[in-house]
């Protein structure tokens, strides 16, 4: 299977992205050079990952760890991560959705650009997971992640927080996080898990 993966149709919601396959599926928004998709991928071959991110050049480094460690359940798509959450994934087709040390965004007046201040990207997220399916972030931007508990806040009936105790369960560092950790920056994390359908 390619490791690339190109949606058959921009315009409708996506049937499937790993033909016949009945794992779970989890992705990765702004997946970076695919460290964390490739070393998820081979730590848990029962579930598929797609890594979503826009620029080029980290596509094809993701494509390469793919191929290179021979990973059946991963797969990259080149596009823009709230047109593919609001629009593109399968409702209720995905068990976990990553967004890791996503861009802060910090001028002012970009705050509206953080997916989690968009409405469109919350909607999308709700309608996409399954039932009790989780968003999990993590951020070293203070401001980005007050925004996220604040947007989550307003979300009760949709979302609620879950702990993430520290080893609650196999998930690597990955490139972003490890360059903000050795510059001694905090990494606030944080989980929620849909309600209802
Ligand atoms: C700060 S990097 C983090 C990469 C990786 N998640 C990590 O933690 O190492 C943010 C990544 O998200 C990608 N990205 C930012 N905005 C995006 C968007 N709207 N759609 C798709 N990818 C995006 C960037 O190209 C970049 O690779």
């Amino acid at each position: 299977m390619n490791s690339l993966f190109v949606p058959p149709d921009y315009f409708q919601e996506l049937p499937e992205v790993f033909p016949a396959s009945t794992r779970p599926l989890e992705i990765d928004l702004g997946c970076g050079d695919g460290t964390f998709i490739t070393g998820m991928a081979a730590q848990h071959p029962e579930r598929d990952f797609l890594g979503v991110e826009r620029m080029l050049g980290r596509v094809d480094k993701t494509m390469r760890k793919i191929e290179r460690m021979q990973l059946p359940n991963a797969r990259v798509m080149r596009l823009e991560s709230a047109y593919t959450v609001g629009w593109l994934l399968p409702s209720a087709g995905v068990s976990r959705l990553h967004l890791l040390c996503p861009d802060p965004w910090p001028k002012k007046g970009h705050a509206n650009r953080r997916l989690v201040n968009q409405s469109e990207f919350l909607d999308g997220l709700h309608r996409i997971l399954n039932a009790e399916g989780e968003f999990l972030l993590k951020t070293d931007d203070q401001p980005y992640f007050e925004d996220a508990l604040v947007s989550f806040e307003s979300r009760t009936h949709d979302f609620k927080r879950l702990d993430w105790p520290d080893d609650a369960f196999f998930y690597p560092t990955t490139d972003f996080e490890q360059d903000w950790l050795n510059m001694g920056r905090r990494i606030h994390r944080a989980r929620w898990q849909k309600i209802g359908r």
